[in-house]
């Protein structure tokens, strides 16, 4: 099995655990992820004014204007997915947005090639998403 397959696998687990407030240790934690990872692109008020790249054949989305794209309910499937890698619509490679759920897994999984450590990883990289996904829900315009 692929990574992301089994990351796929575990994308149900992740949110259905997800409902209850997360606490704020670990929104602190998810807000550090995103300064770091998405912030280059996005911009830390994520309005998608980061400071890099000039050459992206895509401007990076707007992360606080997703709730009123969707008309009004946060589409957290969704967003998972594309934070994920899940909806490549244009296949590997085009995006301009890298493959999370790669990246973090790859990160946590190491040298392992263990299937206890990749079940372990794609775990944590799910909870690692998901935490994301609800900071990045704070952070949606009011409507
Ligand atoms: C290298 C630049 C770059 C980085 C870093 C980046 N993104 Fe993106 N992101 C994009 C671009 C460009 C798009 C829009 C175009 C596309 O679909 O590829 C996008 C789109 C998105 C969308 C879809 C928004 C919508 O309106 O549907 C989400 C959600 C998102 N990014 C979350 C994240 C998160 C979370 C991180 C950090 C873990 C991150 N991005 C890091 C470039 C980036």
């Amino acid at each position: 099995m692929s990574r992301l397959a089994i990351l796929a696998t575990l994308v149900v687990l992740g949110l259905s655990g997800s409902d209850a407030a997360l606490a704020d240790e670990r929104m602190v934690a998810a807000k550090k992820d995103f300064d770091v990872h998405c912030a280059p692109c996005h911009g830390t008020d994520g309005k998608g004014r980061g400071p890099f790249p000039p050459g992206l054949a895509k401007k990076p989305a707007d992360l606080t204007e997703i709730t009123a794209k969707y008309g009004g309910v946060f589409p957290e499937d969704r967003v998972f997915e594309t934070i994920a890698g899940l909806d490549l619509p244009e296949g590997h490679g085009s995006r301009d947005m890298p493959i999370w759920g790669d990246v973090f897994i790859t990160e946590s999984v190491g040298k392992s090639t263990k299937l206890e450590d990749a079940m372990k990883a794609s775990d944590d990289t799910s909870r690692r998403i998901v935490a994301l996904i609800r900071y990045i829900e704070t952070l949606q315009a009011a409507p």
